[in-house]
């Protein structure tokens, strides 16, 4: 074990909310990994300064934060092609003072997908609901797998167009207007939400009527508060299989403590810990 404690921090703004601390100190404590993960809030005012900070404190590793996701790019030394391609780093490793930084979420939310669900995305049809920060980085991610075509639907049609522009180089992807949500959802075989419809505490609200849902439908919905939101309740009801929220932040979390330590944590532990700490503060966003 190294006899120095290394530090990893979280910098955002709010960050006394996140579920990060306990799910990694959780960790390193089970695996005996002489880490500690702290939350710092950082207003953008001192991005700056704590970027320099940590390199000047050699802290070993960071996790960024809204509202610092797009900003911190231009104090780093290296920037990851994904995270390039995202438009913005969750994840920085300091690598004897060199800071790079990756985007974790899209990768997470696709080793979630898989190792949750088992789905085989060769040929899949993917619709994705939203084209905000987190429709990109899954939206990345997905179309560099072996999909068949990608479908965006976002109530901001001129958005849908950007990202669709970005992504086409990768695999077929095309735009629907909201009005065509039924086609969409019929010609799909996977459809994610993106958008933060449905988070508490509107969680009577889903894009997505239930009778439109078919046994043969994955549905995922990137929300994990509330744990099952109405969209991935109703197409349980369907007969459709689901894939909930929570496991995006803790396949993030996997990907960035692998960067971190080298060692590949347990991502059911991981889960437990975040899982504890939700029900002991009654509050879940990350
Ligand atoms: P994130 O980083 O979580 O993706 P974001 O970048 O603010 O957050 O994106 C939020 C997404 O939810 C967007 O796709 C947004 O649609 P617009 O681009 O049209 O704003 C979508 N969204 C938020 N509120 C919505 C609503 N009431 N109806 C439909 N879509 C909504």
């Amino acid at each position: 074990m190294n006899s120095q404690t290394q530090l990893i921090g979280l910098i955002g703004h709010p960050v006394s909310h996140s579920k990060s601390p306990e799910m990694h100190n959780g960790m390193f404590a089970k695996l005996d990994l002489n880490y500690v993960y702290l939350a710092f809030d950082v207003p953008p005012s001192h991005l700056k300064e704590a970027i320099e900070g940590m390199k000047a404190l050699k802290i070993k590793g960071f996790n960024v934060t809204i509202p610092h996701k797009v900003e911190v790019m231009k104090y780093l030394d290296q920037v990851s092609e994904e995270a390039k391609q995202i438009g913005a780093v969750n994840t920085i490793v300091n690598d004897e003072g060199r800071l790079i930084g990756y985007n974790t979420d899209g990768i997470g939310y696709l080793r979630s997908l898989i190792e949750e669900t088992g789905v085989q995305l060769k040929g899949k049809r993917v619709l994705i609901l939203g084209a905000g920060g987190a429709a990109r980085a899954i939206g990345y991610t997905i179309a560099n797998s072996p999909i068949g075509q990608l479908t965006i639907i976002n109530r901001d049609q001129n958005k849908a167009h950007i990202l669709r522009k970005s992504l086409e180089q990768y695999t077929k992807t095309d735009v629907l207007s909201i009005e065509q949500m039924e086609k969409g959802v019929k010609e799909a075989d996977i459809i994610v939400n993106t958008t933060s419809i449905g988070m508490a505490p509107n969680i009577d609200q889903s894009l997505i009527k239930k009778e439109w849902i078919q046994p043969n439908h994955l549905v995922s919905d990137i929300i994990y508060n509330p744990l099952e939101t109405k969209l991935i309740q109703e197409a349980r009801s369907q007969g459709a299989q689901v894939h909930s929220g929570l496991g995006m932040f803790i396949y993030q979390g996997v990907i960035a403590f692998e960067k971190w330590t080298g060692i590949t944590p347990d991502p059911s532990y991981m889960r437990l810990k975040v899982i504890e700490s939700i029900k002991e503060k009654g509050r879940n966003t990350c």
